[in-house]
């Protein structure tokens, strides 16, 4: 060990430095002092019950154990002392100016934490009770909110229906007019004709799509359980988005590997779904792109998929697609038409055979929606 003076090397039972001749004793006592000094004075956390309850000034006074002058004098010497910087408890002050016993400050302290505790467990009574008046509040709005959404679903089902049968004379006397059975036409009023064909069609699909909806969202979605070929559906499927598909300047493929077969599953409800899956695919996906409708088997069940190379979805918003009578797009000036609909069904009708929809994306690059059913042999 070194000399704490002049640094240098101390035999082992040296009492005094044999190069400086320092007090070696001397020297760490004085160490010792100045190490102690330096530390701080009282723990910044209050670790005593009076400290955790501070105000026990007022408390006394309140309880007639201190008189207010008796209470100045003991602050006084309290502010004196920490000038000093000697930081002391007031009821430590109080004791030791023997202006309170030691037994009377322990009691006072021990009823102050008692009144907290009670303050404290009825403060947690007051939070309960106010959570538990909320709650019923909220429980007639919530029974109120369902009927809403029920009447609601009766509106959407009502109205469609109601709207089919006008639609079904306005379909039909545009026929009958194109067909020139109430006499001829020019060009210019076929072309006007055929604009309002066109407009009903698409009105047409919208509202079944509604009743579709909202009979699967009040009464649940009834299938018709069958072996349902699929390359002979898938077919179908692309040959009606076929007209689609070339208006917008996309491309449809059709995977069937050999050993695709059938799946148990309600064949128009599944075409339908093809159907839609088919539509979004086009309807998203800019000229120049493709949308491919394939199928494979994975052991038991087999794996249907739509997948297109169009604007995609950003991941944040995957879920979002699902909801019904929503779009990614629900700007007023909205580039791609539709209800938001679509989605929504499929996934109710493939939650029906126990399934899901699987979505993958890359924004920019396109969109893959696939779900699984099981596999069937077609009935002979
Ligand atoms: N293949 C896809 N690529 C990109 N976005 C899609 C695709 N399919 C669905 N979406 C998004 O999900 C929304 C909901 O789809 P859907 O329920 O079919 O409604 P709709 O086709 O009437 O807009 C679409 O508006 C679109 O924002
Ligand atoms: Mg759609």
């Amino acid at each position: 060990m070194p000399c704490p003076q002049c640094a240098s090397p101390l035999p082992r039972d040296a009492r005094t430095c044999p190069n400086c001749g320092v007090d070696l004793a001397l020297i760490a006592l004085l160490a010792e002092r100045a190490y102690l000094e330096g530390l701080p004075e009282a723990s910044p956390f209050p670790t005593t019950p009076e400290a955790v309850v501070p105000r026990i000034g007022e408390y006394l006074l309140e309880q007639g154990l201190l008189t207010a002058e008796k209470l100045e004098t003991a602050l006084a010497r309290q502010k004196q002392m920490s000038d000093r910087g000697q930081r002391r408890l007031l009821g430590q002050t109080l004791v030791e100016m023997k202006l309170v016993d030691r037994e009377t400050l322990d009691r006072a302290v021990t009823r102050q934490i008692i009144e907290l505790h009670a303050a404290l467990q009825e403060a947690n009574r007051t939070l309960e009770r106010r959570v538990a008046e909320r709650t019923a509040e909220l429980r007639p709005a919530l029974e109120r909110l369902t009927e809403l959404n029920q009447i609601k679903a009766n509106l959407i089902s009502n109205v469609s229906h109601e709207l089919r049968t006008p639609l079904a004379h306005i379909l039909g006397y545009v026929e009958l007019l194109e067909e020139g059975q109430l006499g001829a036409l020019n060009e210019e009023q076929l072309k006007a004709v055929s604009v309002i064909h066109r407009g009903s069609d698409r009105l047409g699909r919208l509202i079944e799509d509604l009743i579709e909806f909202s009979t699967a969202s009040r009464s649940g979605v009834v299938l018709k359980l069958q072996p349902v070929e699929l390359p002979a559906l898938m077919r179908n499927v692309i040959e009606r988005s076929s007209a689609k598909a070339e208006k917008a300047g996309v491309r449809l493929g059709l995977s069937i590997p050999p050993d695709l077969r059938a799946a148990q599953a309600d064949s128009e409800k599944l075409g339908w779904i093809l159907f839609q899956l088919l539509d979004n695919g086009i309807k998203f996906t800019p000229g120049g792109g493709q949308v491919v409708l394939g199928g494979e088997r994975e052991g038991s069940l087999v794996r249907l998929k739509v997948a297109d190379t169009g604007i995609g979805i950003p991941p944040e918003r995957l879920e979002e697609i699902f909801e019904p009578l929503h779009q990614l797009d629900g700007s007023p000036t909205r580039r791609y038409g539709g209800t938001g609909l679509g989605l929504a069904l499929v996934k109710l009708i493939v939650a029906a055979h126990g399934s899901q929809v699987h979505v993958e994306s890359e924004p920019g690059r396109g969109t893959t929606l696939s779900f699984l059913l099981p596999a069937a042999e077609p009935a002979a």
